[in-house]
């Protein structure tokens, strides 16, 4: 059934584990991912970024989305939108039947960030839609130093969730997105999250958690790809994370590899085929095992 974020991540909290938002734009990509679900029993965040609202020209993916939900009665799913930017984009969504939305307000001085946030919290909360809100700025804790990167501070944190009304907050510890987060070894900030969590009493939110597992990127490099540098968040250190209080884990990146390494492989292995049946279908399912994956490490296998 479809359900809030809210709800979503209450269970999660209850059952000490996490669950993962991966971002769709395509049927393939919804498809993989709502087989995972079902493979390993978990509830699921599908999320959709303002691009994906653009590129599925709305109507398509409100009735991708209505068709997972009605292929899976079983499997409690979230309908979120990831970034949104403002209240219009949120009514959007809403109108949409996404169950939870994300205002992303980080970039804004933190008075401003209120008022959105506060904004769309009404204005959600009113009908029944959850809220993910964000404070700080995703970036290598490295980048700290020369003060691009501000990472979430506890106090100002806690005054922020009780000023707006949020049901999540997204915090900033050293992540970003995409497939390039670190320089050299990994480094997170997780000794913030239990500070944070003990004044917010709100589930967290990890964006930035891909892993980019090395595997994955070797098979696009082999099969013609050009990805140097490219680093993830290793899995040990969100699992950590979600010991400490984070409850929904955004993971776009490692699905875009998944796919373009399967894709990749056949136009390689097989240059004979032309029918897109032939290269998507693989993809969907290296969407489909990364997924699944994902949902064992987090814990939310059997939680559906
Ligand atoms: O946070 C960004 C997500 O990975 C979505 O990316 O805006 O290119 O759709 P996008
Ligand atoms: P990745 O780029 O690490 O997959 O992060 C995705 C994300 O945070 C979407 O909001
Ligand atoms: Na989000
Ligand atoms: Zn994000």
């Amino acid at each position: 059934p479809l359900i809030t974020l809210y709800q979503c991540l209450r269970e999660a909290e209850k059952g000490g584990y996490g669950v993962g938002a991966f971002n769709v734009n395509n049927m393939e990509q919804i498809q993989g991912i709502m087989q995972a679900a079902r493979q390993t029993r978990s509830p699921v965040i599908l999320q959709a970024s303002r691009g994906a609202l653009k590129y599925t020209n709305l109507t398509y993916l409100k009735h991708l989305l209505q068709a997972a939900l009605e292929e899976n009665p079983d499997i409690p799913v979230v309908f979120h939108l990831d970034h949104g930017d403002s209240l219009e984009t949120v009514k959007t969504a809403i109108s949409l039947g996404f169950s939870s939305v994300m205002i992303d307000g980080s970039h804004l001085e933190f008075e401003q960030n209120v008022a959105l946030t506060r904004s769309v919290v009404e204005y959600a909360h009113e009908r029944g839609v959850s809220v993910e809100a964000e404070l700080g700025t995703l970036g290598g804790i490295e980048e700290d130093v020369a003060g691009k990167v501000k990472l979430t501070d506890p106090v100002q944190a806690e005054e922020f969730v009780r000023r707006t009304g949020c049901d999540a907050l997204a915090v900033a510890i050293g992540t970003s997105h995409g497939a390039y987060k670190f320089k050299a070894e990994p480094k997170l900030a997780l000794d913030l999250v239990p500070e944070i969590y003990r004044r917010v009493r709100v589930p967290l939110v990890m964006h930035g958690s891909s892993s980019v597992p090395q595997e994955l990127v070797e098979e696009v490099n082999r099969y013609g790809g050009r990805m140097a540098g490219s680093r993830g968040v290793p899995i040990e250190s969100i699992q950590q994370a979600i010991k400490l209080g984070v409850r929904k884990i955004n993971v776009d990146t490692d699905i875009r590899l998944a796919v373009t390494a399967a894709v990749r492989k056949v136009f390689v292995e097989s240059p004979e085929k032309f029918d897109p049946r032939e290269y998507l279908g693989p993809a969907r399912e290296a969407i489909a095992r990364v997924v699944a994956s994902r949902m064992e490490a987090f814990g939310a296998a059997g939680h559906a």
